[in-house]
């Protein structure tokens, strides 16, 4: 009997799991009581953590106007759902350039940066709601690549070789090597890191998000597009060409049509271009 991709993910092993602080930070920022000050004290206990977060509160990125220099302030000013952002990203970042950092490292990391920033972008473009979850389904949406990059480094180092060089199709070669993709696996870390279903529902459909449960498509909607135009903007490992099934199925779902949707990417251009400075400093 085959076995299934929830077993063959299983057999993967320990996935790595979301840092202490983050968890808190996660739980603080979701309970509605929560003041300022508790999100203060649990994220100052980690100083990397501390400065991070200052940094990125003074960047383009969240368009702050004044500086910011306390933690007290960046809290106040960005708000619970933005700092949440911040600290899945800083985990995100550590998890992406697990190891040695190479090229493909550094490809994946500002592949998923870039898809962030036009994600939330698209969001608000479409009035899609929850604008910071988009960021953060565009961060996470391929950290499945990063998994299979530290369990299986040299054949999956050979496989992006493959599709940097040779222009293969990732998902395939990924299902043909080991029964399984990075969508899978990344869905599974997701989970694992009790995320919310819509966002392990996006980084899982981010290539197909026809097939995400109703509630979940926009997000998945909105994740692929933002896919798509990273690779348009020759940020990461593929040919943009290889997602026009899932920019199809995208528009239909988000309802918008090519010249909009052009219109859009304008827009997003000029704000990844803003952005890029902080891009490579994170
Ligand atoms: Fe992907
Ligand atoms: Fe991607």
């Amino acid at each position: 009997m085959p076995i299934t991709p929830q077993e063959l993910i299983a057999n993967l092993g320990d996935l790595p799991p979301l840092p202490q602080v983050a968890s808190q930070v996660l739980r603080v920022s979701a309970d509605p009581d929560a003041t300022a000050e508790d999100l203060r004290k649990v994220i100052s206990t980690d100083q990397a953590l501390t400065s991070q977060i200052l940094k990125i509160s003074n960047s383009a990125m969240f368009g702050m106007v004044r500086e910011v220099t306390t933690l007290t302030q960046a809290i106040m000013t960005l708000g619970f759902s933005t700092i949440k952002s911040v600290v899945i990203a800083s985990s995100a970042k550590n998890l992406y350039h697990r190891g040695s950092v190479g090229l493909q490292e550094r490809l994946i990391w500002e592949h998923a940066l870039i898809a962030a920033i036009a994600s939330r972008a698209f969001a608000k473009s479409l009035r899609f709601p929850r604008v910071e979850e988009a960021f953060i389904g565009g961060l996470l949406h391929d950290i499945g690549k990063s998994v299979l990059g530290v369990k299986f480094p040299e054949r999956y180092g050979a496989l992006l070789r493959t599709v940097y060089n040779e222009g293969g199709v990732c998902l395939n070669l990924e299902l043909d090597t080991f029964g399984f993709d990075h969508a899978m696996v990344g869905e599974a870390l997701v989970g694992k890191w009790n995320l919310a279903s819509s966002l392990q529902s996006a980084v899982r459909w981010h290539h197909d998000p026809i097939h995400a449960a109703q509630d979940h498509q926009e997000l998945a909607a909105i994740v692929a597009l933002a896919n798509q135009m990273a690779l348009e903007e020759k940020v990461g490992i593929g040919d943009p060409q290889h997602l026009e099934g899932a920019s199809t199925q995208a528009m239909e779902i988000l309802r918008v049509g090519p010249e909009a949707l052009a219109g859009i990417k304008e827009g997003i251009r000029a704000a990844i271009e803003q952005d890029k400075t902080m891009i490579a400093e994170f």
